[in-house]
């Protein structure tokens, strides 16, 4: 079974009310995508994906492969968490998938693996699609402890998953010292990543393992994406800074086309 190519856009805390419903209609204007090509998952700030929702359904005609994702949520279904959005908030609204475990979520807001975990037993409780981010910090991979420290993190977070659990999960791959740097993995670091991360998947569910799409972020621009989309196991990309221009996202939807066509 071939896995999905997916080019999610990941646009973390900007753009206002009026800049967010402009970008939506210019992505629906500039990316044209077939049945067979990539899917497109766009996550604006929590405040526009009522309206986000509504756009793409307007212009359902060929937009079957798009989505929209939250970029975090509790883990709890209700109750008295002020601030926070759960993940049947986001099913009533019509969004269909939710990051977690984001290495800023990590770093400034302290979530921990475990709290990660249970995010992703609440999405796909709901019916939500998790998109579960891994990748080591520079001093870990500076030491040599890269692989160690992300199969850590993916045990922990979906080693208790079922195959069939498993198979509604989609994984990014975020070295973190790639993220808004400008300093992209190699194609071929990547690629090596991917792998091992395929092969952790295969440990927790043989059977489902090798259809879960990993999704490499960091960095990642049409000037760098043909070499990223090209690995076997790279099946799309995780896109921030990227992701906040119509042009450079659906030429990254586009390399992501020609890149798998042709693999
Ligand atoms: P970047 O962000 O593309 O700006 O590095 C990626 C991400 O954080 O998902």
């Amino acid at each position: 079974m071939k896995v999905k190519t997916i080019i999610a856009g990941n646009w973390k805390m900007n753009t206002g009310a009026k800049e967010a419903g402009e970008l939506v209609e210019e992505l629906l204007a500039n990316i044209k995508t077939g049945a067979y090509g990539p899917a497109v998952v766009l996550a604006p700030p929590f405040p526009f994906l009522a309206d986000t929702v509504q756009r793409l359904a307007a212009a359902t005609k060929g937009r079957q492969q798009w989505m929209v994702a939250a970029q975090n949520c509790h883990q709890e279904e209700h109750g008295a968490f002020t601030g926070e959005v759960s993940a049947p908030m986001l099913k009533s609204l019509g969004v269909q998938a939710c990051i977690v475990g984001h290495s800023e979520r990590r770093q400034y807001f302290g979530e921990t693996d475990t709290a990660v975990a249970k995010k992703v037993s609440a999405l796909l409780r709901h019916g939500l699609m998790p998109i579960y981010c891994c990748g080591e910090r520079l001093d870990e991979r500076q030491s040599g402890r890269h692989r160690e420290v992300v199969a850590q993190q993916i045990t922990t977070a979906l080693g208790n998953l079922t195959p069939g659990e498993l198979a509604r999960v989609v994984v990014a791959y975020e070295p973190v010292w790639a993220i808004g740097t400008g300093v992209t993995a190699t194609p071929q670091q990547a690629r090596e990543m991917h792998a091992f991360i395929r092969a952790e998947l295969r440990r927790i569910a043989p059977g489902v393992a090798d259809q879960v799409p990993i999704l490499y972020g960091g960095s990642c621009k049409p000037d760098n994406a043909a070499g990223l989309f090209a690995g076997e196991d790279i099946n799309g990309g995780l896109i921030g800074g990227a992701a906040l221009s119509a042009d450079s996202f659906a030429a990254l939807v586009r390399i992501a086309q020609e890149a798998k066509s042709t693999a």
